[in-house]
């Protein structure tokens, strides 16, 4: 099997967990480069798995050997790392979002269609092996024609003011994935968003005009509702929870607890508080979407996460902001 050389841009708390399952828990992969603006950052990845290090990404687009890029960067780096990347002729993986700039958005994809690379968004949820089987028996009809679809996701803690002031405000940051989680599961595209947002958990976050609860309901093409609530804050660990209801009956996905243990005794039963945050919940799904990334590099196949998908949940993100301000529901045009 012929080996997938990759460099990662980006070696922050996403990107280590990406170097370690391409260098460490993928067949046939090779992390060859680590760019990070912070040379410490790029250094401390690449001996871990033996890689080069520059604080320079343009040193591994400029390697000739280097089939695929995987960017971990910052946000606001995105855009223009994808352009970089495709006019280099790499392959790339990109973390979400691939910008919060509609106009930079069709840039970069614009540069990935002139070029014919393949790319790949980070929407990790989609690779995790409970919602992959839900979104094959609602593909396959086993809950018939999809009437609803409820998503709750909320976050442990907070981020700190530094990580909400460069977030692009909660419904970009936060509820981008489940926009997409909601688009996918059910294969169909929102047509209406309604959203209220308030703040109850941090008054920080306030503060920087950013909320930290939200509700927003949706309508797909052909009447099928959705909601989806968000928080930035449980008592509990993170609440990762998806229900699509359907003529012929339901699938649910609950949370996952680190284990599966249960204690009886005169005042009830009691098991383990959800998995703490994402690293954990989604440890499996960052493996299994890296796979997917290097077996479509490899077998020049097109990504099941493609730059449209990264396109499409800030386009709700902008109209999920523009119904909490304008308290009204906004059409989704196209
Ligand atoms: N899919 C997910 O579940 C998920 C989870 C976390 C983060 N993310 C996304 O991944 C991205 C990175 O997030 P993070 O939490 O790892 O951030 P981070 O701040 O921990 O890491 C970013 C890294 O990029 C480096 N960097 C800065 N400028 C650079 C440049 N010009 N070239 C190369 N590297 C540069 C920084 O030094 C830092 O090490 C964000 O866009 C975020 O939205 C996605």
């Amino acid at each position: 099997m012929e080996t997938v050389k990759i460099g990662l841009i980006g070696a922050g708390r996403i990107g280590k967990i990406h170097a370690e399952n391409i260098a460490r828990r993928t067949f046939g992969a090779q992390l060859t480069w680590v760019a990070d603006a912070f040379e410490a950052a790029a250094k401390e990845t690449a001996n871990t798995y033996g890689a080069q290090a520059t604080s320079d990404p343009r040193r591994v687009l400029d390697d000739k050997t280097v089939q695929a890029v995987v960017i971990c960067s910052p946000t606001d780096l995105h855009a223009k790392q994808i352009e970089e990347a495709a006019q280099a002729g790499k392959d790339i993986f990109c973390e979400k979002p691939i910008d919060f700039d509609l106009v930079r958005i069709d840039a970069a994809l614009n540069a990935v269609r002139q070029t014919g690379i393949r790319l790949q968004i980070g929407f990790n949820r989609r690779f995790d092996p409970s919602f992959d089987r839900a979104h094959q028996m609602i593909q396959g009809g086993r809950i018939g024609r999809p009437y609803l679809v409820r998503i709750t996701s909320r976050d442990p803690k907070p981020p700190p003011p530094e990580y909400i002031k460069a977030s692009g405000g909660l419904f970009a940051d936060m509820t981008i994935h489940d926009f997409d989680m909601s688009r996918w599961i059910i294969g169909r595209e929102v047509e209406e968003v309604f959203a209220f947002g308030s703040n109850l958990v941090a008054p920080e976050i306030e503060q920087l005009g950013d909320i930290d609860t939200a509700v927003v309901s949706l309508r797909y093409r052909g009447g099928v509702l959705g909601a989806i609530d968000n928080s930035r804050q449980t008592a509990y660990g993170y609440d990762q929870r998806v229900e699509v209801f359907g003529s012929e009956g339901t699938v649910m996905v609950g949370n996952r607890a680190p284990t599966q243990v249960t204690v009886g005794d005169k005042n009830g039963f009691q098991g383990d508080v959800p998995m703490y945050f994402f690293l954990e919940r989604y440890e499996e799904a960052y493996r299994l979407e890296m796979r997917h990334f290097i077996e479509c590099v490899r077998e020049k196949k097109t990504p099941s996460v493609t730059g449209a998908d990264g396109r499409a949940p800030i386009v709700l993100a902008h109209a999920a902001k523009r119904s909490m301000t304008e308290k009204r529901a906004i059409r989704i045009e196209g």
